[in-house]
């Protein structure tokens, strides 16, 4: 059974899965660009992942050999790799009857860049892409993980309402890493246990749009205001530079990011095969502030059959978090507006 577990709840004790039995348990989930830094580490999480009973690995280079060594690992997973022009079939094929389409394709930051110094490559990689899913597969759970995030998810609705067929509660931006740092962070400085460390993050997916709520964790107490709360929130909102500084320009977080895909990817199928109270954090088209021209916005999601359910509001929050939403709002909002405004002249 999957050691995989929802990054908002602590695991409930179940019975040991055994593989895939009923519809309920089968999942075809595709990954475009399979070969990268995320890509590769992800796919094999994928194919550990007793869910997943399809698993089409796609990129411009290298996928059928990253299919072909993780196809040899004994899980049900039927793997297979495609390239743009390979036997198999390209990306059309690649993306046939897939319910969940896993985006960490484009480039990553090198040490002095903002995740938005990668939108001029990365926006059209993702647009392409989303434009192939809305073609051949328009009912497919549409994870976006390439950054940056805050404009990309917006680019893919963008795409999907020009084909019509956009649903908001099929399109997600996958910001667990921000819960899974936060979670590892607190729970070094409180003495705690990291599954049990529950810290929601909301708002977008870098610097100042991600908000940690650590007044909302059990722990949050260990850390209220004051300069040990000021270095901790700046760790989770930087704490993909460190990575970055750390690499010294080999790239960004590969393997936390695909831990965190993982984790997210598994508990939408979960809700998708009917489990009943599947919370994370995602960013989703959201009500939550579209009165402030937010029409984006992180927060906790109860996942459904359908992907997005319940979309929660952030909560209570404490004085200090106001100020946070307050830096996060109107730089989320840009965020946004260039996304959709570069999509209105590059269709
Ligand atoms: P990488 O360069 O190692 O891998 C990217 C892969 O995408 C490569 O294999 C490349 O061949 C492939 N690719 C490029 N264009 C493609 C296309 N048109 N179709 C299919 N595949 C294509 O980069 P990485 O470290 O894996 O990061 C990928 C993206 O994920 C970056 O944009 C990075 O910023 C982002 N990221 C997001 C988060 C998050 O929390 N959401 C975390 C880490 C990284
Ligand atoms: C992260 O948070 O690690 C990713 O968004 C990659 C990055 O550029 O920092």
């Amino acid at each position: 059974r999957s050691a995989l577990r929802s990054s908002l709840r602590a695991a409930a004790p179940s019975a040991p899965r055994m593989f895939s039995s009923s519809a309920a348990d089968r999942h075809a989930v595709a990954v475009l660009g399979a070969s990268g830094g995320i890509g590769q580490p992800l796919s094999l999480l994928l194919k550990n992942d007793p869910l997943v009973t399809s698993l089409r690995l796609f990129d411009v280079r290298l996928a059928p050999g990253v299919a072909a060594d993780i196809g040899h690992v004994n899980t049900p997973a039927v793997t297979t790799g495609y390239s743009p022009d390979g036997p198999e079939g390209g990306l059309k094929k690649a993306l046939e009857g897939a319910e969940l389409v896993v985006i960490p394709a484009g480039v990553p930051r090198k040490p002095g860049m903002t995740r938005d110094d990668l939108f001029n490559t990365n926006a059209s990689i993702v647009r392409d892409l989303a434009k192939t899913a809305a073609e051949v597969c328009p009912k497919a759970h549409i994870l976006v993980i390439s950054n940056p995030v805050n404009s990309t998810v917006p680019i893919v609705a963008e795409v999907f309402k020009k084909a019509g067929v956009y649903d908001p509660k099929r399109l997600f931006g996958v910001t667990t890493l921000d819960v899974t740092r936060a979670s590892t962070f607190l729970s070094g400085i409180a003495g705690a246990k990291p599954s049990e460390t529950i810290v929601p993050c909301v708002g977008g997916h870098s610097g100042p749009t991600i908000v940690p709520l650590l007044s909302q964790a059990a722990q949050g107490s260990a850390v209220k205001a004051g300069e040990a709360y000021e270095k901790l929130v700046h760790r989770i909102q930087y704490g993909g530079d460190e990575v970055v500084k750390a690499k010294d320009g080999a790239g960004s977080a590969t393997l936390s990011m695909a831990y965190a895909a993982a984790v997210f990817s598994n508990s939408l199928m979960r809700a998708i095969g009917g489990e009943s109270n599947v919370v994370e954090c995602t960013y989703v088209d959201s009500p939550l502030y579209k009165d402030q021209g937010v029409d984006f916005f992180s927060s906790k999601v109860t996942l459904s059959g359908e992907g997005v359910g319940e979309i929660h509001p952030v909560g209570k929050l404490s004085a200090e978090e106001e100020k946070l939403m307050e830096a996060c709002l109107p730089e989320l909002k840009k965020n946004i507006q260039k996304g959709v405004q570069w999509y209105g002249e590059n269709p």
